[in-house]
């Protein structure tokens, strides 16, 4: 614990209790008795892999709550961790040790949609799934899909940069968010809400919060463009003999499908028989193959799409690319062949402790990080079935369509063997290969250490300089990667 912080003391929490009322929706307050049970959601990460120890979540419902609150945590040289759906998988979203969790649940108001532009104005704490029903309800899609859906909120997701399933399609939040509020560590509120799709007068500083995992400041409310919601979506589902086989398909993809394709996911076998395992759902092929692809278009016309899809089906089994394919014939297969792709995080999960690395890798040498760390692992002699091997299985899926993959090694429980196998090995193996060891899911506590792999000195010391004039006494998300 850094001793610069203060210890919060009751004449705190007071403050607190004074500004927010004394409803109980508004504050959890360990210090004056709120039971362990109830702080420990917000004390734990979902991974379940960290603990903090916060004696007070602060839920504010204004941004000008947040910022008295900021100003007055400045003042007293109180650390503030700003969370919203804790589904971070750096351990970024938990305190570390009892820093003020800022919830931001209750920031949760979808404010303004222009449905000519496809604008979208709404508060952080507004959870992914509802703003994407909302714009379903206006013939509009979120530009970001991702697994946690159901509980991520959108400023967790600008907070992190989140990429997600169809970035391939919509890019990243760099270029879709238009604007955002945010309040800085002293109080100040920056309001950089913009509606504008182009805005060239000076530095575009909103961009900084994006991906800053809480660090500089609190965002508070976001805008955000959005497409139109497309009228056709088609899935496709296939088996492939080698990886070299999904580079192939990859490319025959751009080219046949272009315009219409939306996402390009990759898993391989030991992701899809977790998924089995856990949810012993009937598998989309009737054999097993070594690699799988999933592929999703959205267009504008159902039979145009379809027919474009099953060319494709056709053409690449009949080059022998691919091994075997179904195609989803309604909403419902659509909904599964997809639960193949999503589901695995959760199924990893059931397992015990697992160690995560988002990567980005050049696609040809992509998946051979997943064979040189399964090979390190087993000749480790840590790989097995039995009780005694800590680790059950090195597995690999990801956004191929962006060079993104994701190596999970799941283990019995968190292992300190296994973690020396693991760190450095993995983290100079892409730093070899001039890739980055955080592709979307960003540094956090997890990854802290490692930054120096994937930025150079140079660039590290900016970023200090940009913490240092956004949060000079350090208050914002202390102990995480900055
Ligand atoms: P939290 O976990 O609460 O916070 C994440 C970070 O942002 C923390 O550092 C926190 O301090 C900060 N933060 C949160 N809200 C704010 C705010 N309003 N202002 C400032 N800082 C804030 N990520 C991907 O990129 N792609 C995926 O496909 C993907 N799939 C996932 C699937 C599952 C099942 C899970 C559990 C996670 C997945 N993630 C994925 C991880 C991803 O980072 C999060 O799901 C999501 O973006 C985080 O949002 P959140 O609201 O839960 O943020
Ligand atoms: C995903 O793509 O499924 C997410 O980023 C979560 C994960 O890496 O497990
Ligand atoms: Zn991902």
């Amino acid at each position: 614990r850094d001793d610069r912080f203060s210890r919060l003391t009751p004449d705190h929490v007071a403050y607190f209790r004074d500004l927010l009322g004394d409803n109980g929706s508004a504050l959890i307050d360990g210090v004056n008795g709120a039971a362990d049970d109830d702080l420990a959601p917000f004390n734990s990460d979902w991974m379940r892999k960290y603990r903090g120890h916060c004696q007070l979540v602060l839920k504010p419902s204004t941004t000008e709550e947040f910022s008295k609150i900021l100003r007055y945590c400045n003042e007293h040289m109180l650390a503030v961790v700003p969370q919203g759906g804790n589904t971070g998988l750096v351990g970024g979203s938990v305190p570390v040790f009892d820093e003020i969790v800022l919830s931001m649940s209750r920031m949760s108001r979808i404010l303004d949609f222009d449905e000519v532009s496809g604008t979208l104005v709404a508060e952080a704490g507004v959870i992914l799934e509802v703003a994407d029903q909302f714009l379903a309800s206006k013939g509009y899609i979120f530009p970001l899909d991702l697994g946690a859906k159901g509980s991520c909120q959108l400023g967790g997701n600008l907070a992190t940069n989140a990429g997600g399933l169809r970035l391939l399609r919509y890019g990243s939040l760099h270029g879709t968010v238009l604007g955002i509020e945010a309040v800085l560590p002293d109080g100040t509120v920056v309001d950089d809400l913009s509606r504008l799709r182009k805005n060239n007068t000076g530095y575009d500083l909103k961009q900084l919060f994006i991906g800053a995992e809480g660090t500089l400041g609190v965002i508070t409310k976001v805008s955000i463009q959005c497409p139109q919601r497309p009228a056709a979506q088609n899935v496709a589902f296939f088996g492939l003999e080698s990886y070299e086989q999904c580079q192939k398909a990859f490319r025959e993809a751009k080219g046949q499908l272009s315009e219409i394709l939306s996402a390009f996911e990759l898993m391989d076998e030991g992701s899809q028989a977790l998924v089995h395992r856990v949810t012993g759902n009937k598998r989309p092929l009737e054999s097993t193959y070594p690699f799988y692809c999933l592929i999703e278009t959205s267009g504008s016309n159902v039979d145009h799409d379809s027919e474009k899809l099953q060319n494709f089906l056709e053409s690449v089994m009949e080059q022998g690319v691919v091994a075997d394919g179904t195609l989803a014939q309604d909403e419902t297969q659509l909904r599964s062949l997809w639960s193949w792709r999503e589901g695995i995080t959760e199924a990893l999960g059931h397992l015990g402790g697992v160690y995560k690395y988002d990567v980005s890798i050049p696609l040809p040498q992509m998946y051979q990080l997943v064979e040189d760390t399964r090979a390190r692992v087993a000749e480790a002699g840590l790989l097995g079935d039995s009780e005694s091997d800590p680790v059950r299985a090195v597995v690999g899926y990801g956004h191929m369509g962006d060079s993104n993959l994701h190596l999970n090694v799941a283990t019995r429980a968190f292992d300190e063997r296994v973690e020396k196998v693991l760190e450095p090995f993995v983290y100079e193996w892409i730093a070899e290969r001039q890739g980055s060891i955080s592709a979307e899911h960003g540094l956090g506590l997890a990854k802290k250490k490692f930054i120096g792999y994937s930025r150079s000195p140079i660039m590290v010391g900016l970023m200090k300089q940009i913490k240092g004039l956004y949060d000079p006494k350090g208050i914002m998300n202390p102990y995480k990667y900055i």
